[in-house]
């Protein structure tokens, strides 16, 4: 199918125009803001058979560029129209078209549909599709994406929403543009929902591509690392533990431990998960599977067995909440005090006992994981927070617990004088009648953790 592109800097100018020429037209057509993005996509878009841009930009004569950029590639053939009449191109050829009143939308439809081929038997056929969104933070980690990726507008007129296409399908889009729409309050971007499947299922290989990339940054892993525990989360609290959400589990965890092993201390790990936009809760169990690994290492017990087992738990433990808020509540005062609804409230209270519930279906658990997951924040029977837990937990579930509260410590802490013996102690202080806990702390002081 034919496209248009669009170049139009005016937000409310442009939902009127993708709103109509979806409406009315069906057409397919995309949205940029810029020169370069123009011809950046006309160069690789060989479907562009139109071009409807404004007359001028800020700063810059778009329409006469783009003639000129369209003489020089020998692309003449491809029709203009113009919006507006401060083009200042001296000779306009015959597949030009200037609508001097940018709100003219009768003529910018008459021309569209003229220039290609639509019918008025086409234009009775078209259908309203629906979208499904995405959330927008996955773009910031993706180059490219398998199907076309439209932002959510509200209705200039009445209510409702549109849909207007920003990236088009397999086209290396600017990541500029959308930490913009981030800053500007956007949380999801959209797609057509019969990609859905498609589009998931390509976001989480290109992201497992970049956890194993020999070429990628140690901050791009942890960018792709945190997807796709998101998505994995996402697809577990949907579907359970499906061949395809273990899988994923299994491709992220290793991911973890690869980046445990990497890292050279605990700071240079925190400096780069906090150098990009992860969530917290992929910092925290990123950050925890560190210092439990260092912890297994300083056991007489410690063993590889165990270290998979709790870098298991700790990929899972919160894995039944929704988002970092109900993730980073770290005692009773704490999901009390929350703005979060009941259902949220008791998803918290309970989501130790749940997702141990969870492990029970599970064929092939490691030993004992479902008691350790259950007990991970000190109440045996996974209900609520215990800031007390008792010294006769299981091991795994003492070293868990204190390696978290050392990791919310020193996430809690000024970073830029963080003193680990100090928040040790204190730690100690705490349990310091419990030969478990203080056992774990003595693993944890003898450790470099590089502040
Ligand atoms: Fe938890
Ligand atoms: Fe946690």
């Amino acid at each position: 199918m034919s496209k248009i592109l669009l170049v139009e800097n005016n937000d409310k100018l442009e939902t009127i125009y993708t709103m109509n020429l979806v409406l009315y037209l069906g057409a397919d057509y995309i949205t940029v803001q810029s020169f370069e993005e123009a011809v950046d996509l006309i160069a690789k878009e060989p479907l562009i058979k139109l071009i409807i841009t404004k007359d001028v930009l800020p700063e810059q004569n778009i329409a006469l560029n783009l003639k000129n950029y369209l003489d020089q590639v020998g692309k003449q053939e491809l029709p203009m129209i113009i919006l507006g009449d401060q083009h200042k191109i001296e000779n306009l050829r015959d597949n030009h078209y200037v609508v001097e009143s940018p709100t003219n939308i009768k003529a910018i439809l008459k021309t569209s549909a003229e220039k290609l081929g639509i019918t008025a038997a086409d234009m009775a056929e078209v259908e309203m599709p629906t979208f499904y969104p995405i959330e927008i933070d996955h773009f910031l980690v993706m180059e490219k994406t398998v199907c076309d990726v439209y932002f959510e507008r509200a209705n200039t007129k009445g209510t409702g929403v549109r849909y207007i296409k920003r990236i088009m399908k397999d086209y290396k889009y600017p990541h500029d543009i959308i930490r913009e729409f981030k800053e500007g309050g956007m949380t999801h971007l959209y797609i057509l929902s019969d990609y859905r499947l498609e589009f998931i299922n390509a976001m989480t290989n290109d992201f497992i591509n970049v956890m194993k990339s020999k070429e990628a940054s140690t901050i791009q892993k942890m960018a792709a690392t945190g997807r796709v525990q998101q998505i994995f989360n996402e697809k577990f609290n949907a579907d359970g533990f499906t061949e395809e959400a273990e899988k994923i589990a299994k491709e992220a965890i290793q991911s973890i431990t690869a980046l445990v092993s990497s890292s050279k201390n605990l700071k240079e790990l925190l400096d780069n998960l906090l150098a990009n936009q992860n969530s917290h809760m992929y910092i925290h169990c990123q950050s925890i599977a560190y210092v439990a690994d260092k912890v297994i290492d300083n056991m007489e017990w410690g063993s590889k067995e165990q270290k998979e087992k709790l870098n298991f738990i700790i990929f899972m433990h919160d894995s039944l909440l929704e988002n970092d808020v109900e993730a980073a509540i770290k005692s009773e005062d704490e999901l009390n005090g929350s703005a979060l609804d009941d259902a949220a409230k008791e998803r918290v209270r309970s989501h130790a006992s749940k997702i141990a519930g969870k492990f029970q279906e599970l064929s092939h658990l490691p030993f004992g994981a479902d008691t350790i997951i259950m007990q991970h924040h000190g109440a045996r029977n996974g209900i609520g927070f215990n800031p007390e837990p008792p010294n006769n937990l299981s091991p795994l579930a003492i070293v868990f617990f204190v390696c978290e509260q050392f990791i919310n410590m020193i996430l809690e802490s000024d970073m830029t004088k963080t003193d680990p013996q100090e928040l040790l102690e204190k730690i100690h202080f705490r349990h310091k009648k419990k030969d478990k806990f203080t056992k774990v702390v003595e693993c944890l002081a003898k450790v470099n953790w590089g502040y």
